[in-house]
């Protein structure tokens, strides 16, 4: 490990530092697990559904019910999302960053009974329900994991182990696709067990989280206790001076602000630049329609001809994962922006081969061909920027005493798009045919021209740094949305771009 992040910086990664972030993304698991669970066994469930129907009403179900219901069971875990992230701020400055991700265990293991039971009980209310709870985990997690890495992180390793929490999402989705197989849990008598595999991840979590440290910076910066211990054990030298120099200056700057609340984080100008920048970056993760592919990818297959659409998804979801890493590995030598603008392109560009291949399909056969490769090099595009950038850029777009109300205001506009994408896709498609992946490109390409003119870079910045930098862009009072100024020069004239 220590030689494979040697070019990144002169820092050790200790076993300290790989067993903290390793168990905290047990949590980004878990998320992309129950993303990625509903798709391959979509017509298994269906028909549980429709036999649940039946056997209640003596009547089979409507295929406008049974849609409805679908969309439903999908996109709930969405609500539940929203609901989730928003809650982020209330748990981690009351008990502490790992402390708050033990506790919301609680929630993964209520959703696996509930889910794991509801064939048995013949409910899918159980089912739908379940996918909420987790969903609410799962938000919870998307606020605890990329803050609580990014504060045990030092600062030339930020962005590659903030890619950590992507890179946990995306094996929780290849291993839910791979569970899915028919062979193996994704049928008739076992995808009970395929749902509530969920429970498993969690106990694993709940034993390691409490041989974990908590978060140095937070325990600095808020109770003042033990932090240089805990950080010369996941740094693995004594010599933490630099690191403790600059958790105080950013300790020192927070006791500058004000406590910051939501409502206050839109009012307060300097703060009203970074969040929106925040807010774009995460519907940009979201709209450019990545789960149009992860839920629905088996069908989206089906219909292009695919003779094996199971297989073609696991690919889609090994493409995903090879891309993760590979996005760890350079985000620190290429930094955020380059990176989020290549993806939100080469996206735009495969959407349009997707929709030409779905177009032609009827005249020519091949043309099923294209469509799985343009899938694939859609999410490749996916996660070299819009997929991990987004997670971990809000933790550095914000001081410490501002960051747990962007983090959930961030969230919860990425988990309301992720709603909005899983409960209309169905309905958008039956309705655009072929035509429904040009939303996106149109989506795609209006956010890759803002994240040209308006997202700063932040790599190699501390925290403390790239506050500062949007301070003085408005305290200046200049155009209030546009990148700081010293930050402009990574636009055009950074050799490294
Ligand atoms: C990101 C998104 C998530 C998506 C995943 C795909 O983590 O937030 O919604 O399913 O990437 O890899």
């Amino acid at each position: 490990w220590a030689n494979l992040f040697e070019p990144l910086g002169s820092f050790v990664v200790t076993p300290w530092l790989i067993m903290a972030a390793g168990t905290a993304v047990i949590g980004s698991l878990q998320f992309g697990y129950n993303t990625g669970v509903i798709n391959a066994p979509q017509n298994i469930i269906q028909s549980f559904y429709n036999e649940t129907w039946s056997s209640r009403f003596s009547e089979p179900i409507s295929q406008g019910t049974l849609t409805a219901l679908w969309s439903l069971s999908v996109a709930i875990f969405s609500v539940g999302g929203m609901f989730g992230s928003f809650s982020v701020g209330i748990f981690v400055n009351r008990f502490g960053r790992r402390n708050s991700m033990l506790m919301a265990n609680v929630l993964a293991f209520i959703a696996a009974l509930l889910m794991g039971f509801s064939k048995m009980a013949a409910s899918y209310e159980m089912l739908i329900i379940g996918r909420f709870i987790v969903g609410l985990y799962s938000g919870l997690s998307t606020g605890f994991v990329p803050m609580y890495v990014e504060e045990i992180s030092p600062t030339s390793l930020r962005g590659a182990l903030g890619t950590l929490h992507q890179l946990g999402v995306v094996i929780g989705i290849l291993v839910a696709q791979v569970f899915g197989i028919e062979s193996i849990l994704g049928n008739a008598t076992l995808w009970p067990l395929l749902l509530g595999f969920t429970l498993l991840p969690s106990v694993l979590q709940c034993v390691l989280l409490p041989l974990c440290p908590e978060s140095p910076r937070y325990l600095l910066i808020n109770c003042n206790e033990e932090s240089k211990a805990l950080l010369m054990k996941l740094r693995g030298t004594e010599d933490v001076s630099e690191d403790m120099q600059e958790m105080r200056e950013e300790s020192l700057q927070m006791k500058k602000e004000k406590a910051v609340t939501i409502p206050e984080l839109f009012r307060s100008s300097v703060y009203r630049q970074p969040i929106f920048v925040a807010i774009m970056l995460h519907l940009s993760q979201q709209l450019s329609g990545i789960n149009a592919v992860f839920y629905y990818s088996t069908g989206i297959f089906e219909r292009a001809g695919v003779s094996q659409p199971v297989y073609a998804t696991i690919g889609a979801g090994v493409v995903n994962t090879a891309f993760t890493v590979v996005s760890l590995f350079v985000v620190e030598r290429m930094g955020r922006r380059p990176l989020h603008l290549i993806g939100l392109m080469g996206m735009a560009v495969s959407a349009v081969f997707l929709t030409v291949a779905m177009a032609l399909l009827d005249q020519l056969r091949w043309m099923s061909y294209v469509s799985i490769a343009a899938i694939f090099s859609f999410v490749a595009f996916f996660e070299i920027g819009p997929g991990p950038i987004p997670w971990f850029i809000v933790a550095e777009l914000f001081s410490q005493g501002p960051r747990p109300a962007a983090i959930a205001v961030a969230g919860f506009c990425n988990w309301s798009a992720n709603f909005l994408v899983g409960m209309c896709f169905q309905y958008v498609e039956q309705l655009c045919g072929p035509f429904v992946f040009i939303i996106f490109t149109i989506l795609l390409l209006g956010f890759f021209v803002f994240t040209y003119f308006k997202v700063p870079e932040t790599k190699g910045r501390t925290f403390d740094e790239i506050s500062a930098g949007f301070r003085q862009s408005a305290g200046r009072g200049s155009d209030k949305y546009s990148a700081p100024e010293e930050f402009s020069t990574l636009r055009g004239d950074d050799p490294d771009l």
